[in-house]
């Protein structure tokens, strides 16, 4: 989502006549945009303002703007620890960007944290960094009340698009040579439910969305993230199988494996339950990739939990799992749990489940030695060669260049925990855009 927003950024500021420059001292404008789910991000942005005052200093003509999730929670107190920032713009407020830079030439610092989304980010102009990918959100906010999570507090309640502003939306970027689109919202399956369908009482369906967008000509992948295992539901499986766009990869964030930890957590699906889910999915999506989110050390969590979450770590198999050490938000109800463990406890789990994981997604990569792929190239890779990325969203290099966009068949032939090796079928096995 904030990758989604800083195009927005980047292209509301192209729209006004600037263009982008790789060294912040000689820029006129510098946004952060900034993230606000976990700790970490705020001691970077206070470092990271730090760093820019003596630039402003150098080149008094510098704006500095800070965007983001971070802007909404701190509001005020950031313009008084860092007196030289220009500008705050908050989660709802970015139409209003170019507004606000005028203003503060004129007129000197300014501030817009309002609470409520009016124009939704995807009406504004984007400079995508990738030509051939686009960000396209579905729903902003979230209706949700996990303890542990800040999201509700800083991007509000959720607020769906219509099925047609999203169609039109996608087909604009299939024009425009875009192949792949992920669809974002913080709970897919509960998109829509603050609308209707025009002409009806019934609201739209996720499912129905992603037959719709599946039937945009030239579209090649549909990605979609995330959904949440409480709400999930059979048709958004019976609408992935059916779509030969939508690819074949879920993220299906776990949290806990701790039935305990999730009810303190208010997720309110069991650990049996998310497992009955994952093998209805497999059952229906052959060779479908999962990843998963997972938090270590929740407040209270005892060590026979933690074992409850590499149990279900070991059962689920998942393909990557992204993993996080609990921390604590303010204004989220698990801040003030009395509970909250020491970083010792939490830094060893997380190395055991990091541990486990690697393991796991390195035999799963290994499953897939020796079979064809279809990659979609997406530029130089790290290691000479390109990169591509699979349909199950699984990392590819290639010893061979490809123009990015290219579609290549390909077959693997190494495997590692984050990425796989592969080489181009002979002849170039270059597959054409399905549409
Ligand atoms: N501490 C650690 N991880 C968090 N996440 C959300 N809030 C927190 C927090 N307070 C993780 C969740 C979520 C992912 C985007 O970030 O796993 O799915
Ligand atoms: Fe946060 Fe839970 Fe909403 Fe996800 S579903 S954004 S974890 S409150």
């Amino acid at each position: 989502m904030n990758e989604h927003d800083s195009e927005r950024i980047a292209g509301l500021l192209q729209a006004d006549g600037l263009v982008a420059t790789a060294d912040a001292a000689e820029a006129e404008v510098v946004v952060l945009n900034t993230c606000a789910i976990r700790e970490n991000a705020d001691n970077r942005l206070y470092g990271n303002l730090g760093h820019l005052r003596p630039l402003k200093v150098a080149n008094p003509r510098m704006r500095i703007v800070v965007a983001g999730c971070l802007a909404q929670k701190d509001q005020g107190r950031i313009q008084e620890r860092a007196p030289w920032v220009d500008v705050v713009v908050g989660t709802h407020a970015l139409p209003e960007l170019l507004d606000l830079l005028r203003r503060a030439e004129l007129e000197g610092p300014q501030m817009d944290v309002r609470e409520t989304t009016e124009v939704f980010p995807s009406a504004l102009p984007a400079r995508r960094s990738d030509p051939h990918h686009a960000w396209v959100s579905i729903a902003v906010g979230c209706d949700n009340r996990c303890t542990f999570c800040i999201v509700p507090l800083v991007r509000g309640p959720q607020l769906s698009r219509s099925i047609e502003d999203v169609v039109a939306e996608v087909r604009d970027l299939a024009a425009a040579g875009v192949v792949e689109v992920s669809l974002l919202g913080q709970n897919v399956n509960t998109f829509g439910r603050d609308l209707t369908v025009p002409d009806s009482s019934r609201t739209p369906r996720f499912a129905e969305l992603l037959r719709a967008v599946d039937s945009v000509e030239g579209i090649a992948r549909v990605r979609f993230t995330s959904p949440h295992p409480h709400d999930f539901t059979p048709d958004v499986i019976e609408a992935m199988a059916a779509c030969r766009s939508v690819c074949e990869h879920i993220h299906f964030p776990l949290q806990s494996g701790s039935d305990r930890v999730l009810g303190l957590m208010r997720r309110s699906y069991r650990s049996k339950r998310y497992l009955s889910w994952l093998e209805l999915i497999r059952g229906a999506i052959p060779g479908i990739a999962v990843t998963t989110d997972i938090i270590v050390g929740f407040p209270g969590e005892t060590e026979e939990d933690f074992r409850g979450t590499l149990g279900v770590v070991e059962r689920a198999r998942f393909d990557q799992a992204y993993t996080f050490q609990y921390s604590a938000r303010p204004g989220t109800e698990a801040a003030t749990h009395p509970d909250q463990l020491p970083k010792e406890i939490v830094q060893e789990r997380f190395e055991r489940l990091v541990e486990l994981q690697e393991r796991i997604s390195l035999e799963r990569n290994m499953e897939l030695v020796g079979s064809t792929v279809e990659l979609l190239i997406e530029g130089p890779g790290r290691k000479g060669g390109v990169q591509g990325r699979t349909r199950t969203n699984k990392v590819a290099h290639l010893p061979t260049p490809y123009p990015a966009g290219e579609f290549v068949r390909a077959r693997v032939e190494s495997a590692h925990p984050h990425h796989l090796g592969a080489r181009a079928l002979a002849p170039a096995g270059r597959v054409p855009v399905p549409t």
